[in-house]
């Protein structure tokens, strides 16, 4: 199993990320714990920028928050010159409260609130990606209200519509964000924004899907985008200035994932937007790009102790660990596959087909389903890998479960980023006690 970063199997035969030896983190933090490898978000964030200055081409790499925030994570990827999406009232707060930069964050959505809306207007923030006509309504008022004009692009829909391995052309209008193309919908959409003073209407947006692999999707993507804004330059007399393709970048959960070095796609797409403005004469507007998933998804790594195991002959062999569906949905909410090690004996052969299950109760509190590993036994620490993205963000205290601590490890140093949730944290809403 590949291991990433600064991840590597020390002198004790453990699993060391960022120079910290994980099983002196798990006793030290307790577990569950998200160790997340500071050098390696910095390389992920680093790796997107230069693809464009090389290319010397304007953009802005738009951090999408919801795969995971805190505040240390915000003021890290600010300090990386990375911008950030929002799509919540609270993700705004939070970035805010970091000190991220009003003009660094485009807010993202579809059914932001009259509240959410006017408190975005009102602390200055850079863009909001307009995602439907009753947004469009909402927004106006404000805008209207407090005398302000709002940097926008609209979120379209283009059609594409892309899944791990492959693309298809059409399926997307089936989606719940953004303006449909195919309808006329978009170009309704654009008429109205630019009749309205309120609104500086910078460019346009999309966003294909997730953990994808190959390059066709976002060619797809970025042509039809292409396309559309030559067709509203002529018809409408429109130029965008911004170009935003989106997130979606894959990673690597297991070794059956093949993914590209995110960069590589990044390439792609921004050498399409280069030449085909080139081709049609059009000013080449700056690229925007939203990866969540590929900046934190390998950097993170969760440490579980293990607890009981119990073993149905010719069945399965189920091992608990102190976690589960409360730290990481993602098995149960979309069958996600991960791989791990046990991190206080990392070369031990693995001699065992196991489950690994969490301590909720739901029989889909599954983390793992048939991994090999070595045989597990309790208080080892097991090691689950790509963890980083939409674990932490999902998190929820099912079973009055405590939501785990994140730690940041570099260059030998652990800082506690995020303290684990307490008994009292779990009773502090309860306003009848
Ligand atoms: C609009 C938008 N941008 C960016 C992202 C980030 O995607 P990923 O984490 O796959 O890069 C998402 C994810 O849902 C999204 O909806």
């Amino acid at each position: 199993m590949e291991l990433f970063g600064t991840s590597k199997i020390n002198q004790k035969n453990h699993l060391e990320i960022g120079g910290c030896d994980t099983v002196e983190l798990a006793n030290q933090y307790g577990t569950p714990l998200f160790v997340y490898d500071v050098a390696l978000i910095k390389a992920k964030a680093r790796g997107f920028k230069k693809t464009f200055e090389d290319l010397d081409m304007k953009h802005r790499v738009v951090y999408a928050s919801k795969a995971f925030t805190s505040l240390a994570l915000y003021k890290l990827l600010a300090a990386e010159g990375l911008a950030f999406d929002v799509v919540s009232g609270g993700e705004l707060h939070a970035a805010l409260k970091a000190g991220v930069s009003p003009e660094m964050i485009e807010f993202h959505g579809n059914n932001k609130s009259a509240e959410e809306l006017a408190m975005a207007v009102n602390v200055g923030i850079g863009t909001i990606v307009v995602d439907n006509f009753y947004e469009i309504e909402l927004l106006k008022s404000i805008l209207k209200e407090t005398g302000k004009q709002q940097k926008i692009l609209l979120r379209v829909s283009p059609g594409v519509d892309a899944h791990t391995h492959s693309y298809i052309l059409t399926g997307q209008e089936d989606s719940k964000f953004g303006f449909d193309v195919k309808s006329g919908q978009a170009e309704q959409a654009l008429q109205l924004v630019l009749a309205d003073q309120g609104f500086d209407v910078i460019g346009i947006h999309c966003h294909i899907g997730s953990q994808i692999f190959g390059t066709e999707g976002f060619e797809a993507a970025t042509e039809k985008m292409m396309a559309i804004l030559l067709d509203w330059q002529s018809r409408f007399n429109f130029v965008a200035s911004v170009l935003n393709l989106g997130g979606g970048f894959g990673v690597k959960y297991s070794d059956e994932d093949t993914p590209l070095e995110a960069p590589e796609y990044v390439k792609q797409i921004a050498t399409m937007v280069k030449v085909s403005s080139q081709a049609a004469a059009y000013p080449l507007p700056e690229v925007w790009i939203e990866p969540g998933r590929s900046i934190v998804a390998e950097a993170g790594t969760t440490l579980y102790t293990v607890g009981s195991r119990k073993s149905v002959p010719n069945v399965r062999n189920f091992v608990s660990v102190d976690g589960g569906m409360g730290d990481n949905i993602r098995p149960a909410l979309y069958d996600a596959t991960y791989s791990a090690v046990v991190a206080n004996r990392m070369t031990a052969p693995a001699e065992e087909v196991v489950t690994v299950t969490g301590k909720y109760c739901e029989s889909g509190d599954k983390l793992i389903t048939d991994i090999q590993l070595p045989i597990l036994a309790a208080t080892d620490i097991l090691a689950i890998v790509t963890t980083g993205a939409y674990g932490y963000s999902m998190a929820s205290v099912y079973n009055k479960n405590p939501r785990p601590a994140v730690v940041f490890v570099e260059n030998g140093e652990s800082q506690l980023v995020l303290r684990r949730e307490t008994y009292d944290d779990l009773i502090n809403l309860d306003v009848i006690n």
